[in-house]
């Protein structure tokens, strides 16, 4: 198990201050709000690595006068890194929402695109199911590599074309309880 002075040892840089990702994270509400006044939605959030933007999002939500009627928050969990730092390009569905969404107003929540791949297959996936509405919601994006041109309703930030760690990104399921965005030491992927 690592320990903290691990953790610390290594990070090279914070890319992201806890204090930028909740002004994102805001922004991004009021957002949302705004297309879904007074309606309701379900947010679904990309597991595991939406884990905190999809919560801190649904209570921002909840703040904002004339934002959604109701929301519900659900989860699909997908893989499409395993254990690495470079996608396989292949996404498969670990565990499927547990509400149905059909007719729903829905927003895909994701932490990061990078390839898009991703945010394709959940989107075309959802589609099928026929809500009455579908956007997708990405805290942070990182366009230089996509493989496909998928659309993007809400873009938080702008990540740099790196490999990046912290709320909910991980590296070998390592630091994604760091409130902040990080970018790792090469060293550290050398260790594992
Ligand atoms: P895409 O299919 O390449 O767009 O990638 C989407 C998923 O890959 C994200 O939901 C993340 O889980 C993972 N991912 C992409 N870039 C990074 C990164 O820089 N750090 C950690 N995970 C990443």
């Amino acid at each position: 198990m690592k320990t903290r002075e691990s953790y610390d040892g290594a990070i090279e840089r914070t890319l992201f201050t806890a204090k930028e990702i909740d002004a994102a994270v805001q922004r991004l509400a009021n957002q949302i709000a705004e297309d879904h006044c007074r309606q309701p939605l379900t947010l679904v959030g990309v597991l595991k690595g939406a884990l905190y933007v999809v919560t801190d999002l649904a209570r921002a939500l909840a703040a904002i006068p004339d934002g959604p009627s109701e929301i519900i928050v659900d989860y699909i969990c997908v893989s499409s890194y395993g254990n690495s730092a470079r996608s396989s390009g292949e996404v498969r569905m670990l565990k499927d929402v547990s509400e149905p969404i059909t007719g729903r107003n829905v927003v895909i929540v994701e932490d990061i695109v990078d390839n898009g791949l991703t945010l394709q297959y959940l989107r075309s996936l959802f589609e099928e199911r026929r809500p009455a509405s579908l956007r997708a919601c990405v805290l942070f994006d990182k366009p230089y590599h996509r493989r496909v041109e998928v659309p993007v309703d809400y873009v938080g930030l702008q990540s740099p074309d790196q490999f990046v760690v912290g709320y909910g990104l991980d590296y070998q399921e390592l630091f994604r309880n760091l409130p902040y965005l990080a970018q790792l030491r090469p060293a550290a992927f050398k260790e594992g």
